[in-house]
């Protein structure tokens, strides 16, 4: 097996001058739209799919954004076994019958395309669904023979692609992971010969059990297909593994978004779990490549027209994530309070702000939680949320925004336009489970440029210093609905634990070097390299070194400036408790910065670093 280890072998810190996100697909905002998941699990039918999109239209949703109409699982009724065609479940698609058994989906797309909408579509990287893996008692499975049911991309890539994205004109496909994951032999569906073995590539529970580059080469080839099937790049590739198989250090060169955590449901618990498993990976979302927390669950549960305070805590907090905004609503039941809730045009607007920084939390706790995203107009929009259920008295300050004490700020409520303003700090009080959301306007700190911390939209970290995956233990762990409090209790799951960090270390403490600690900051461990996008500055500077929280006294880190290729900068040999090295490079013309922390060691797993005060200036 390989493991992430020989991966990274080829991972090198060279600098390459190049933006590693892909460029391949099409979404320089998070994607917006509607899916069947979250409303129907796999009941879906094209009745309900077009009152959905009907209802997208009529409420001016769609104007405001929400295009992507996206069947999930249920589509399909086999593979037929003659020519490997995927076959539709005409009986609930009328308009897929053809005169050919199998059935298109093009009437279909058509349709969606003709009302101003697009058209999405899923698939598994496996040889089966989810849906068989987990929930056989849903509606719409497969059927058939045992190769009649493999409807996963497994062994058939390129046809499959080819039908979606070609002949079918899909505009999105979102691509499971559960056919690499649960088809082991000792799996009760599999053993009773029900499904065929597929050794498993992923071990959710088991970091060092994934097996990432195989799981990655798949997911790549899929990546191609697309690309060779729509060469215009006019798709979305919306990658579905929850978490897994480190996907988070490679996601950005593969697709256009992807699933950081296992599914949300409609309870309070759950939403704080989702959210706490992207909203610490603000570095790992640019445009082009977003990280999606799931589709949204505003409208049902705990998130109804009863708890409409939870309702605009869980979009307000979408919105500032980037996460892309995927309705999961049955619209034919929505009501004008829900559509307020979705198509609040300013909240809207946040989440499709064209420099696409995703929040950066200013103020990190159990209780509240304080985000802060730079908009392209270098304003700030403000979300001070709270996570529990009890009311509580906070303070915004001046230096949460990066802003002036000394001068007024502007705040304008995005929910009921209220205005206020204040100077150095003033006292908020949310109640349980409320998040208030500002725009805030006032004179930057940094008036000649902007933190890198304030664009992580433009930062990417192509290697990130991790080794060995570890779970990240910042995630919330609730009681789980169809668990209650059965066994030990849900574990910390996903890895990205030392991932770069905005305004924190790669651990989530404040970065800290020689005794000083420092409000803005790029933090990553050693062994990285930072990929910056110049959008028309003149110079990079920072205070580059080791951070207080190294254990390793004799641990040396060398700390290196690229400009489209070439090296610019270059310190000496570094260890923890040195002052950091004022570092000003000029990059006027240049597209790519390139930050490399280079470690004595080919493997540290451990040494944070911090590019403090990192601020590219016009
Ligand atoms: C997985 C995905 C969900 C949904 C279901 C369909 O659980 O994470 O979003 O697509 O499969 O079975």
């Amino acid at each position: 097996m390989l493991t992430t280890a020989a991966y990274a072998a080829d991972k090198p810190l060279d600098a390459t001058g190049h933006w590693s996100v892909t460029a391949r697909g099409n979404a320089p905002l998070p994607p917006m739209g509607w899916n069947s998941w979250n409303a129907f699990n796999s009941d879906v039918d094209e009745t309900k799919l077009m009152a959905a999109a009907q209802a997208l239209v009529d409420t001016g949703l769609a104007r405001l954004g929400y295009r992507y109409v996206d069947i999930d699982d249920g589509w399909w009724l086999r593979r037929r076994t003659t020519d490997n065609r995927l076959m539709i479940r005409t009986a609930n698609f009328p308009s897929a019958r053809t005169v050919d058994e199998a059935g298109s989906f093009r009437p279909l797309t058509n349709r969606l395309h003709a009302m101003g909408l697009k058209a999405g579509i899923y698939s598994d990287i496996g040889r089966n669904s989810c849906g068989q893996a987990y929930t056989s008692q849903f509606a719409n499975q497969p059927e058939g023979t045992v190769a009649e049911r493999e409807v996963g991309l497994y062994g058939h890539i390129e046809q499959d692609i080819a039908l979606f994205l070609g002949e079918w004109n899909f505009d999105l496909v979102k691509v499971d992971g559960c056919g690499i994951r649960a088809m082991s032999a000792e799996n009760p569906l599999v053993a009773s010969g029900r499904y065929r073995e597929l050794r498993p590539l992923i071990d959710y529970e088991t970091l060092p059990n994934n097996d990432v580059a195989t799981v990655r080469v798949l997911y790549q080839q899929v990546a191609d297909a697309m690309h060779r099937t729509r060469p215009a790049n006019d798709y979305v590739f919306s990658l579905c593994l929850w978490g897994a198989a480190d996907v988070r250090s490679w996601a950005g060169k593969v697709g256009n978004m992807s699933r950081t955590s296992e599914d949300i449901s409609p309870n309070w618990e759950r939403m704080l779990h989702n959210l706490d498993a992207a909203s610490r990976r603000e570095l790992y979302a640019h445009p082009n490549s977003w990280n999606d927390a799931d589709m949204l669950f505003v409208g049902s549960g705990e998130f109804d027209m009863d708890h409409m305070v939870e309702a605009r805590s869980h979009m307000t907090l979408w919105a500032m994530l980037n996460s892309p905004l995927i309705i999961g609503f049955d619209m034919r039941k929505a009501t004008p309070a829900l559509v307020s809730v979705l198509g609040n045009p300013h909240v809207v607007a946040l989440n499709q702000d064209k420099a696409g920084n995703q929040a950066v939390l200013a103020y990190d706790g159990e209780t509240v939680q304080i985000f802060v995203k730079t908009l392209a107009d270098g304003t700030k929009a403000v979300a001070l949320f709270n996570r529990s259920g009890s009311p509580v008295d906070v303070k915004l300050t001046a230096a949460h925004l990066k802003y002036r004490v000394d001068r007024s700020i502007a705040l304008t409520d995005l929910w009921d336009g209220g205005r206020s303003s204040f100077q150095g700090e003033t006292p908020v009080h949310l109640d349980r489970h409320q998040t208030l959301l500002f725009k805030a306007v006032g004179v930057r700190e940094h008036p000649q440029g902007l933190y890198l911390s304030e664009q992580p939209g433009s930062v990417n970290p192509a290697v990130d210093g991790i080794v060995h995956p570890m779970a990240d233990p910042l995630v919330h762990r609730g009681l789980l609905p169809w668990r209650s409090t059965r066994g030990d209790g849900e574990h910390p799951l996903y890895g990205g634990w030392g991932g770069a960090r905005a305004d924190a270390t790669p651990f989530a403490q404040t970065p800290k070097m020689a005794g000083k600690t420092y409000p803005s900051s790029i933090g990553i461990l050693a062994n990285s390299r930072l990929e910056i996008r110049n959008n028309g500055f003149a110079t990079f500077s920072a205070l580059a070194g080791v951070d207080d929280a190294t254990a390793d006294l004799a641990a040396q880190v060398r700390f290196s400036v690229h400009v489209d290729g070439k090296r610019m900068f270059q310190s000496a040999w570094m260890k923890r408790g040195q002052q950091p090295v004022p570092i000003k490079v000029p990059i006027k013309g240049a597209r790519i910065v390139e930050l490399v922390a280079e470690g004595d060691h080919p493997v540290m797993q451990d040494i944070p670093v911090n590019w403090a005060m990192a601020a590219l200036d016009w």
